[in-house]
C-alpha cells in the first residue's frame, strides 16, 4: 500500500493521470451533449425545400419553421401558401415560383440560395418533389417517362450539385424523400419505382463522396401517406382498406409524421448517420405472408 508520504513513481502516475483525464473528459462531454439542447433543435439553420406548397412538404416546411430554421421553398404554384407567409411575417419562410424539373427552374432556386443564404451557407436541403403517373409500362408515353425522371431524380441530382458550395460552407445535409416504391415492388408504375430507387443509390453514392465535406446524404422512404398526391386513391375504400391490411399498425401515415423524420436527419441529433434511407411505413416492409383464418 501507498502511504501518502511514499512519493508516487512516475511510471505509475502516467497512466493513472492519462485514464483520469480521459475519464473526465467523458464525462464533461456527456454532460455538455446531455445539456446541449442545439442537438435537437434547429435555431437560425437555413433550409430548402422543394414542393413545399402542399402534402409532405408543406409538413416539413412548418416543421423546420418550427425549429427555428429560416425555410426557402418552392412550387409552380405557390398561392396555397399565402396563409403561412403571412403567418412568419418574420420573413423566416421564403417562397418562390420555380419548376425544378426545368434547368431554368432550378437555376432560379440556386441563385436564390446564394442571394439569401450567402457566406452563411445553406444546412439542409430537402428534395421532396415528386410525382406519379400509374400505368403498365407499355402505355408510357416518351414525354412522361421524361417528365416523371426530370421531377423525380434529375431535380434531385442538378439541385443538390448546385447546392453543393452552399452545403460545404455549412457542413449542412441533405434528406431526400424517396418511397418504399425505391426498394420493393407495390405496383404504382415502373417508371416510379425506377426513379425512387435512382434517387435511394443517389443518396448512398453522395454521402460517400460528399462526407469529406462536412455534407450528410440521407433519404427517408414513406409508405402511403395521406396528402393530395394520394387522396385520389385513398378515397376509393377497397383500396384503403387493401391499404391498411398491408400495414401492421393498420393504418395509412400523417404528414406530420415524414416532417419529423426529415428534422430529426437534418439536426446535429443524427450528426454520426449519412448513407441511410429510412423506413417511414407503419411496418409495410416487413410484413410478409400472413394467414389469418
Ligand atoms: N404521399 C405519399 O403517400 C408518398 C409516399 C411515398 C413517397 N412520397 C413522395 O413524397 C414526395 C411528396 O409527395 P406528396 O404526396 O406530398 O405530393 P403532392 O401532395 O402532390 O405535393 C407535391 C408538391 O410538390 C410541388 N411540385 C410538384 N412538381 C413540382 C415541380 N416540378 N417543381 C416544383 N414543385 C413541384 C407541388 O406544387 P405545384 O404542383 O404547385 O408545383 C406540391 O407542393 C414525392 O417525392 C412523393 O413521391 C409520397
Amino acid at each position: 500500500m501507498l502511504r501518502q508520504s511514499t512519493p508516487v513513481p512516475s511510471i505509475l502516475l502516467h497512466p493513472l493521470k492519462s485514464i483520469l483525464r480521459t475519464s473526465m473528459f467523458s464525462i464533461a462531454l456527456a454532460i455538455a451533449a446531455a445539456g446541449d439542447r442545439s442537438l435537437w433543435n434547429l435555431a437560425d439553420r437555413t433550409a430548402v425545400v422543394t414542393g413545399g406548397s402542399k402534402g409532405l412538404g408543406r409538413a416539413i416546411v412548418e416543421e423546420l419553421l418550427d425549429h427555428g430554421c429560416t425555410v426557402l421553398t418552392c412550387a409552380r404554384d405557390v398561392s396555397p401558401l399565402a396563409d403561412l407567409l403571412s403567418r412568419e411575417a418574420g420573413g423566416r419562410c421564403i417562397a418562390i415560383e420555380a419548376d425544378v424539373s426545368t434547368a431554368s427552374g432550378r437555376a432560379l432556386l440556386v441563385s436564390e440560395v446564394e442571394a439569401r443564404f450567402g457566406a452563411r451557407g445553406l444546412d439542409v436541403l430537402v428534395n421532396n418533389v415528386g410525382t406519379n403517373l400509374r400505368k403498365a409500362s407499355v402505355d408510357y408515353t416518351d414525354d412522361e417517362y421524361e417528365m416523371l425522371h426530370a421531377t423525380n431524380q434529375a431535380s434531385a441530382f442538378h439541385l443538390s450539385r448546385g447546392c453543393h458550395s452552399a452545403l460545404k460552407r455549412a457542413r449542412g445535409c441533405v434528406v431526400s424523400v424517396s418511397s418504399v416504391s425505391g426498394s420493393s415492388n407495390d405496383a404504382t408504375g415502373a417508371v416510379y419505382h425506377m426513379t425512387k430507387a435512382a434517387l435511394e443509390h443517389m443518396t448512398r453514392y453522395l454521402a460517400c463522396e460528399w462526407g469529406p465535406d462536412g455534407i450528410r446524404v440521407n433519404a427517408v422512404a414513406p409508405w402511403f401517406i395521406r396528402t393530395p398526391l394520394t387522396a385520389p386513391l385513398l378515397a376509393q375504400e377497397p383500396f384503403h382498406d387493401a391499404v391498411r391490411r398491408a400495414t401492421p399498425l393498420r393504418r395509412v401515415g400523417e404528414p406530420c409524421e415524414v416532417a419529423s423524420t426529415v428534422a430529426f436527419l437534418a439536426m446535429r441529433a443524427a450528426g454520426y448517420i449519412t448513407g441511410q434511407v429510412v423506413g417511414i411505413d407503419g411496418g409495410m416492409m416487413q410484413e410478409g405472408f400472413r394467414y389469418v383464418s
